[in-house]
């Protein structure tokens, strides 16, 4: 367990005297602490524990989620549990008292142990860490931090983050550097093939930098980032990988991917709060990336410097240590089998009927919570508006050539009657089309 975050204070936290708990009235810390208690001390496979309806319903309780809505988009951005949002509320306050001194001396330090923290669990040295503001910012880190000459080429695919693709144009626009879009090849043809054309398109090119997705976020189709990154490393090109959905979303560590540089955001599967990211830049690359925003020269090598943005609330970084806690109490193993519980359970029952298309990859390993389909014949926009207007139930419409579809992405707080009411209402249609 990292320094300074041990359980005992991590539950202390829970407890707040009652005119912190008055400020936020919408948060039940007393039964976030059962909650907890009993994650701690549950027994069971992953697999057993997925199926435990009460054990669920009390991780349910740990959240303040609107039970008026279905929420299916927190793939977008998830709710935090009332333990990450007391344990913000609570730095505020704190900062608030007398913000030079308590901000700058007293939580600016403590922010290390939530850097350690990231690390302990992405399996990396500290000083690899920076903590962010999402996802873009890290990326954006990348993007624009390694010079780029006229004329030299760039190589993403065409089901990257919109974001990311525009920062390569405007790059292209500004400087007159060069932008490759490589179409994702179908699901079916398997991550062997997407890397053979991967590397294809490597060698035609010759970019300096790759970004690519470790989940795609349009279909949760999870990539095979080692292989690219290795046949990326013997041409002596660069490549960022772009996490934003797969940190705490399932296992890993950067031994997995073998990568140099890393951004995730942390308000999607870590259930930490909105506007806090991860960066991970490889010792040896840190010196050579430049931050965003100047830093001092001194600063060259120092993971830090990406984090010189200005006066910003350090509260934030801090609450990220709960929603690791947080995270650890639930177990990772246990949070994907969930996940994927849930996901079979729509997918199971959707995809009997003929109309139905999935356009995720279900094979173990190459997703997870997260997975897209569309109904043939029916307008996938008008299909999740119908569901919001008239079901309020929250998905994401996506538009692309390959995979327009809805993207479903359910979360731990999730029940199995939102899971089928979902179904009903998508059966609905299925039978009768969408009201005129
Ligand atoms: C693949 C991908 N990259 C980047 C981002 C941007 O993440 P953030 O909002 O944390 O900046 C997202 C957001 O959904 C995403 O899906």
């Amino acid at each position: 367990m990292p320094p300074q975050i041990d359980r005992r204070r991590f539950l202390g936290s829970v407890l707040l005297p009652a005119a912190t708990v008055a400020a936020a009235p919408a948060l039940r810390p007393h039964r976030a602490r059962a909650a907890l208690e009993r994650l701690a001390d549950r027994a069971g496979s992953p697999r057993e524990v997925a199926r435990d309806e009460s054990f669920w319903h009390t991780v349910g309780e740990a959240f303040t989620v609107d039970r008026e809505h279905i929420n299916f988009n927190n793939g977008g951005v998830s709710p935090a549990p009332a333990v990450v949002q007391e344990s913000l509320a609570r730095h505020l306050a704190f900062a608030n008292r007398s913000p030079a001194h308590n901000m700058w001396r007293v939580q600016l330090p403590e922010r290390e142990a939530v850097r350690a923290d990231l690390a302990d669990t992405f399996g990396c040295d500290a000083e690899e860490i920076a903590i962010t503001r999402n996802a873009s910012e890290g990326l954006q880190i990348c993007q624009f931090g390694l010079d780029l000459e006229p004329g030299q080429a760039v190589l993403t695919t065409d089901q990257d983050y919109p974001r990311m693709i525009a920062t390569w144009k405007q790059r292209a626009r500004r400087e007159g550097i060069l932008l490759h879009q490589l179409r994702v090849p179908d699901p079916a043809l398997g991550d062997d093939e997407f890397v053979r054309r991967f590397v294809r398109a490597m060698d035609r090119y010759r970019p300096r930098l790759v970004l690519m997705c470790h989940v795609i976020n349009l279909t949760g189709r999870i990539l095979p980032v080692k292989a690219v990154v290795a046949a990326a490393r013997e041409r002596g090109i660069e490549l960022i990988v772009d996490g934003a959905h797969a940190f705490g979303h399932f296992p890993f560590r950067q031994a997995d991917l073998d990568c140099d540089y890393y951004a995730t955001s942390l308000h999607k599967w870590l259930f930490a709060p909105f506007g806090t990211g991860m960066l991970y830049v490889r010792r040896s690359k840190i010196a050579g990336l430049w931050p965003l925003m100047a830093a001092q020269v001194s600063q060259r090598d120092d993971i830090r410097k990406f984090e010189e943005i200005g006066t910003h609330p350090v509260g934030l970084s801090l609450a990220i240590g709960e929603a690791l806690e947080f995270h650890r109490l639930l177990d990772p193993e246990r949070k994907l089998a969930r996940l994927i519980h849930l996901r079979d359970r729509w997918v199971t029952r959707l995809t009997v009927h003929d109309r139905v298309r999935i356009h995720t990859p279900l094979e173990p390993a190459r997703s997870a919570g997260i997975a897209n389909f569309r109904i043939e014949g029916v307008e996938a926009g008008a299909l999740a508006s119908h569901l919001w207007r008239v079901h309020r139930i929250l998905v994401c419409g996506i538009g692309h050539r390959d995979c327009t579809g809805l993207r479903v992405s359910p979360s731990v707080y999730s029940t199995l009657e939102e899971v089928d009411r979902f179904c009903e209402a998508v059966e609905g249609v299925l039978t009768s089309g969408l009201p005129s």
